[in-house]
């Protein structure tokens, strides 16, 4: 099967340019202006970009969690994963107190309805010699990744000692740490004070978990992984303090990287003030104007790497069924902390979002270029997580996943517009002018326009061996 797509302007990480491709079977086969060759389809781009297929860093589908479960599933989120122009998602497997192995069977059983590429992180929540003696058997699973938490103290945290160990197993394997950065036992203090003093509102939730904890812990992972000598990445930066933690560290020669997530660009504590506040609700917290300015500033400045989405949904009110591909849904969600926010399921929606939202906010107003776009949300994930060039670049032989984008396209965006499983949508109302028009994953058009082509079981488990330290 082979697809020309004609007069497009590309664009990289690193270069924009006009060029014809030509897809043939899973791959791209020729990038070059006037290819003229017999194709069975052939697509006019006049006009619209071509993009790598977004690479998302940090998702959570069908995590149990708070009592319920996101609401996205291996398929529901995929499917509004490209619908955004995403094609690859990695996700966390929860480690059951059996092994790595029975872990990872267990997600390669609900991924098996995945509709784009995907692979794997594994969350490190509990640590002693047998696991210790474990870790690099990951490696040969395919999964690179282990994800720390300084915070949920006797849930998913494992202690300082812990973690420098698993740094140390990671570097002698070529695995990378991914960290959670808040202060566990300060949370729990203020979390206690706060219900004790009859504080049951979703803005507590912002309230004791303070920036100071996420930057401090930042801090701390970076002086580990120098100790180490041994690559972190923070995920979910959500504090300026922690980009400023970030630059001291990357300027002294510390192999710290950094996620962003688009809510904490745009959203702030004011937003769990609301009456539907714990729509906001996610760990860690939103914070402050001036945190998102500085998080924005750290991404066109170079000092951020990434943005994910830490895609983890929950209805605002899971009594209500939606329809979702014409049946009915219901899964309890935010309503279960009406009366106490420490009962609101952590997490929100956004996997669809994120890149046209980050278009219009980011490129159309001139904070990030339209390759930084690419870079920070496509080819600097496939790079640190192993999987560049096949994933995130637009060169011979990498998998054809391509967004053609229109830049042109004014969406009054919302939960209309949303296939993400869930009731709301962070940016309801939000004018996005560029949206993806078609998807392509490894050669097979999944979206047109707003018709879905795609199909549950055709996302690949991808296997990753040892990324980049950017
Ligand atoms: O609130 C969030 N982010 N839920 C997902 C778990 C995590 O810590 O990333
Ligand atoms: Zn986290
Ligand atoms: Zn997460």
């Amino acid at each position: 099967m082979k697809t020309l797509i004609k007069n497009g302007t590309l664009i990289t990480a690193f270069d924009t340019f006009q060029s014809d491709i030509l897809i043939e079977d899973e791959t791209i086969a020729r990038i070059g202006l006037n290819l003229t060759i017999d194709s069975d389809q052939l697509i006019d781009a006049s006009g619209k970009l071509i993009l790598p297929g977004g690479v998302d860093p940090h998702v959570h589908l069908d995590l149990p969690m708070f009592g319920t479960v996101s609401s996205d599933d291996h398929y529901t989120g995929h499917k509004a994963a490209a619908f955004g122009g995403t094609t690859t998602a990695m996700d966390f497997v929860v480690l059951e107190k059996e092994d790595f192995q029975h872990s990872v069977d267990l997600w390669m059983r609900k991924a098996e309805k995945a509709a784009i590429d995907y692979s794997f992180h594994m969350n490190l929540t509990q640590f002693n010699e047998k696991i210790a003696k474990e870790i690099p058997s990951l490696m040969k699973m395919g999964i690179q990744t282990l994800k720390v938490f300084t915070a949920y103290n006797g849930r998913l945290r494992i202690d300082d000692g812990s973690i420098f160990k698993a740094l140390q197993i990671a570097k002698g394997n070529g695995m990378l740490v991914m960290a959670h950065c808040e202060n566990g036992d300060v949370i729990d203090t203020l979390v206690g004070q706060a219900l004790a003093a009859g504080h049951t509102s979703p803005e507590w939730h912002a309230l004791t978990r303070p920036a100071w904890g996420a930057v401090e812990s930042t801090l701390r992972m970076a002086a580990m992984a120098e100790q180490a000598d041994s690559p972190v990445y923070i995920v979910h930066m959500n504090a300026g303090g922690e980009v400023d933690m970030l630059k001291y560290a990357r300027e002294r020669g510390v192999q710290l990287m950094g996620e962003t997530c688009p809510q904490y660009l745009f959203f702030t504590v004011e937003h769990l003030r609301r009456s539907d506040g714990s729509k906001w609700i996610c760990s860690p917290p939103m914070r402050t104007e001036k945190d998102n300015a500085r998080l924005w500033e750290g991404l066109s400045d170079g000092i951020l790497q990434t943005i994910g989405t830490d895609h983890c949904p929950f209805y605002f009110d899971g009594t209500r069924p939606i329809v979702y591909e014409g049946s009915e849904i219901a899964i309890p969600g935010k309503e279960l902390g009406r009366d106490d926010f420490t009962k609101i399921p952590n997490g929100l929606p956004g996997i669809q979002d994120r890149l046209p939202v980050l278009w219009t906010q980011g490129v159309a107003t001139g904070k990030i270029s339209a390759n930084q776009f690419v870079e920070l949300t496509s080819t600097n994930p496939a790079k640190i997580f192993g999987l560049y060039p096949r994933k995130g670049s637009l060169l011979v032989g990498a998998d054809a996943d391509l967004v053609i984008w229109d830049p042109q396209k004014i969406v009054k965006y919302g939960v209309a517009q949303s296939h993400q499983r869930t009731d709301y949508n962070l940016y309801e109302g939000w004018e996005l002018k560029g949206y993806p028009e078609k998807v392509f994953l490894r050669g097979k058009m999944i979206v047109d326009g707003d018709q879905w082509l795609g199909k549950s079981g055709d996302g690949k488990f991808l296997k990753r061996s040892e990324g980049e330290v950017l």
